[in-house]
């Protein structure tokens, strides 16, 4: 076994306020051209303008791009590309969730490396060149802002791409809880089962390391105990500061070990059938978990003592964490695909496809029960509700 390469970013700002030092941060980088990588709704409600100022008052030159869309395709690259290119940017700062990330990432991969997305595509790694990134997560949940990953999907085939390697890890983050409380509850709830499932199939991994695993454990704790605050009052700042925490420690956990048979079967369902990323996973965390635990029982034994449970044997800790998380799934009104208004016949047409994405990305290797394509079109079935 190979040894894990452990990457993180330089440098993590964290806290209330963070936001208001980004020009420090980014000139003591050594950073002067700035490009804001963001969406329409952050630029309309005003926090664009807030790290603009931020940056402007530091002496950067600062140029916006906010035409990033959820779950980023190749096709709306192009005009970020044009943006990066004509500023001669020394460097790309996303802001948003995962998408104003990502899409931040492969900018500063392709505006250095030229080609295109699907040249990075798993099992490609991307070492560089690549523009310095820098991360200002606005919702609780992707950790991308500590990932050395871009999810981009194909526009020609609808493939949501894993595109993994170092080139992908920003330099430093700006991790700012406030800006998480504009969040409505949905995608509170879907950003922090996101950030859970990545702590948990960090730890339950193949490529699981004793590095990633004291992260990955303190982001279960830390969800499991203000989940249910934060969706029940999002302006619950203790809750939504432990939220933001516990989504980058999860982010470092997954980025230096993997995700595993949940992300691999989600990333088809939200490039398909257009279900926000933390609610696929969400769709399938138990089914996929009672599918995974007898191949490592004290691996989830672990994870549902960190949850707050209690038991008489790793196997019956196993499987009260996978009736917890259900549970949680029906407290934060989880919807099955069907009641979602996914169409039956054509989820059961798309199935073997997805199967065979999934196992494409590699994910579903890493996860403890490696399923053949058979055994994930049977875990589609009985998702589906
Ligand atoms: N690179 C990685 O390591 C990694 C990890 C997990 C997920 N992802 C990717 O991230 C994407 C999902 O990211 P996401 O779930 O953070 O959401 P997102 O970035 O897709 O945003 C979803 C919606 O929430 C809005 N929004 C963002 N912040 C808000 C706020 N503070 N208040 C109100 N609304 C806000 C956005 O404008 C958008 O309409 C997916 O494409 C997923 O594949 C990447
Ligand atoms: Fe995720």
């Amino acid at each position: 076994m190979t040894a894990p390469q452990i990457g993180l970013p330089r440098r993590l700002a964290v806290g209330g306020g963070a936001l208001a030092d980004s020009g420090r941060l980014v000139r003591e980088l050594g950073f002067s051209r700035p490009v804001v990588v963001t969406d329409a709704f952050l630029s309309a409600q005003g926090t664009v303008a807030r790290l603009v100022a931020a940056l402007t008052d530091a002496g950067c030159e600062v140029s916006v791009f906010d035409g990033t869309v959820p779950d980023p395709t190749t096709d709306s690259l192009g005009p970020g590309l044009g943006v990066v290119r004509e500023h001669r940017a020394d460097c790309v700062i996303g802001l948003g969730g995962g998408s104003p990330l990502d899409t931040a990432k492969a900018l500063a991969v392709l505006a250095e490396g030229g080609g295109t997305m699907r040249d990075y595509k798993a099992p490609t790694v991307t070492v560089g060149p690549a523009l310095p990134v820098i991360a200002v997560p606005t919702t609780a949940g992707s950790g991308s802002e500590a990932t050395q990953f871009s999810i981009i999907t194909d526009s020609a085939s609808d493939e949501k791409m894993l595109c993994p390697g170092p080139a992908f890890l920003p330099v430093a983050a700006i991790v700012d809880y406030e800006l998480t409380l504009s969040m409505p509850a949905r995608l509170t709830a879907d950003t922090g089962v996101d950030a859970l499932t990545h702590a948990i199939e960090a730890y339950v991994s193949r490529k699981a390391n004793p590095f990633a695993d004291g992260f990955a454990l303190t982001a279960i704790s830390t969800i499991a105990a203000n989940i249910r605050a934060v969706y029940a009052d999002g302006a619950d700042r203790p809750a939504r500061e432990a939220m933001m925490l516990a989504a980058t420690q999860a982010g470092v956990a997954f980025s230096n070990s993997s995700v595993a048979l949940v992300h691999g079967m989600s990333r088809p369902i939200g490039a398909h059938f257009h279900v926000a990323h933390g609610l696929s996973n969400a769709m399938l965390l138990p089914a996929v978990m009672r599918f995974s635990v007898g191949a490592a029982p004290s691996r989830y034994a672990d994870c549902a003592r960190a949850y707050g449970l209690s038991g008489d044997s790793d196997e019956a800790l196993a499987r009260s964490l996978v009736v917890a998380i259900e549970q949680l799934c029906a407290d934060l009104a989880v919807p099955t695909p069907r009641a979602y208004g996914i169409d039956r016949t054509r989820w059961d047409e798309l199935a073997p496809l997805m199967a065979e994405q999934a196992l494409a990305s590699g994910s579903p290797g890493n996860n403890p029960r490696v399923p053949d394509a058979s055994e994930i079109v049977a875990l589609y079935d009985e998702v589906y509700g």
